[in-house]
């Protein structure tokens, strides 16, 4: 199975320019991995390479292994509060103005990135600085918008599907699925209309033992909607042992109280089956598609039943994000891990983003984490992106 790097070639065919911002963005985070990792008295806000904006708490759906508003999820309770926090256009511009001179890869998503009034007006203000956007969205706002997403070039929007109709609406909401569909035709139409490669069209499939099963069948069914990468999310999950962890140690190391790790105990992984899903796999990366397959993280096929089935046992370590990447929250927060925003570094709106990058903070939790076995801390098993950039465990 391919790694993320794969999708260099596919937007080097659509777009040069395109691609070698994505290039850029992909050889800092390289740096990151050979360079020493230093806590403290170096700018490191120059190496930053990757940034999430967060643009919104809102999300119209409830998909059940969702860390945020699943059956576990964090947000519950919480959204009408938090969406009143919402950073503004301005707001987000202002760390636009900040960031664009480093040209890192930036990555908008939510929530569901279609609910933030502003993302059109941002995004394009993002791209005319000449910056690589990426939009992670759940495709069901996307038919009625397509016309402009193709007119603003934006360079990458992947849209979460993860199983045919029935299967897929179980998971992430009822009629989600032709949503869906009916946006990836309105995108091809427009793309061709205005005679546009641009954006290139990203599946996402999280890993469920609902779906696990359906996903040969569904790679091939995407070669109707001209997809050119299918990106097989393995998942996020934990469980008790891993959640009381990390709270023990966030709290003696860092003081820090965290909730956003147990929205990801769902136990969606029970029962999925190594060795099947193995062979799925292989049969999906055999197979002839018109688009590039890529799974998070690219699992040895002899360990995918210890990625289900023993979530203690790491496969990814020495996490580098918080030399080259972060995540800005809706409300201004800045946080190394996106989908943990438990740690603050500080907020846009009292300092400025290279203030937070290089402060007291962020450097605290770079010493931290330098000074675990393995570069990682215990709750950081299964973390997305450990998954996409951590280092590959022996045998893994
Ligand atoms: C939190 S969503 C936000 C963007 C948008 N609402 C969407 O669904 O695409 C970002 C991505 O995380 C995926 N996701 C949801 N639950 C997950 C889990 N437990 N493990 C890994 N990825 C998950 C979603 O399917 C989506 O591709
Ligand atoms: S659409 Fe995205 S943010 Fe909303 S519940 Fe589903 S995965 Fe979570």
């Amino acid at each position: 199975m391919k790694t993320n790097i794969s999708t260099l070639p596919v937007l080097f065919n659509k777009d040069c320019s395109q691609a070698a911002k994505l290039f850029r963005g992909f050889f800092k985070i390289g740096k990151a991995r050979f360079f020493p990792k230093r806590h403290s008295g170096c700018d490191h806000f120059k190496n930053l390479a990757l940034v999430y904006f967060k643009l919104t708490p809102l999300c119209n759906l409830r998909c059940v292994m969702c860390g945020q508003y699943g059956e576990k999820g964090v947000m519950h309770g919480r959204i009408a509060e938090e969406a009143k926090k919402a950073l503004s256009l301005d707001g987000w511009k202002k760390i636009v103005d900040e960031i664009a001179p480093l040209k890192p890869v930036t990555y908008l998503w939510g929530g569901e990135p279609f609910l933030y009034p502003d993302l059109f007006p941002l995004a394009k203000y993002m791209l005319d600085k000449g910056l690589y956007v990426s939009v992670n969205t759940n495709g069901t706002l996307m038919e009625k918008h397509a016309e402009q997403i193709v007119r603003d070039r934006w360079s990458t929007i992947f849209v979460s599907l993860d199983a045919f109709r029935d299967t897929n609406d179980a998971q992430r909401g009822a009629g989600s699925y032709d949503k869906v569909i009916a946006g990836f035709k309105a995108i091809n139409e427009e793309k061709k209309r205005q005679k546009s490669k641009l954006p290139a069209l990203g599946v996402v499939s999280v890993v469920t033992n609902r779906n696990y099963m359906d996903l040969a069948n569904l790679a091939s069914a995407l070669d109707d909607y001209n997809i050119d990468i299918h990106m097989i999310n393995m998942g996020t999950y934990t469980n008790d042992n891993v959640v009381a962890a990390q709270k023990r140690f966030m709290r003696e190391k860092l003081d820090t109280d965290i909730d956003c790790l147990e929205g990801y105990n769902t136990g969606y992984n029970t029962g999925i089956d190594g060795h099947t899903f193995h062979k799925i796999l292989n049969e999906i990366h055999g197979g002839r598609h018109g688009h590039t397959t890529i799974a998070v993280p690219a699992l040895n096929p002899e360990k995918v039943n210890i990625y289900y089935g023993e979530l203690e046992t790491p496969v990814r370590n020495n996490c580098i994000v918080p030399w080259c990447q972060a995540n800005v929250n809706y409300n201004g927060d800045v946080h190394f891990c996106a989908d943990y925003p438990d740690y603050i570094l500080g907020n846009v709106g009292e300092s400025s983003f290279r203030e937070i990058y290089n402060g007291e903070r962020a450097n605290r939790f770079r010493k931290t984490i330098n000074s675990c076995e393995g570069g990682m801390f215990p709750g950081c098993l299964r973390c997305y992106q450990n998954m996409l950039f951590g280092s590959k465990i022996k045998g893994f």
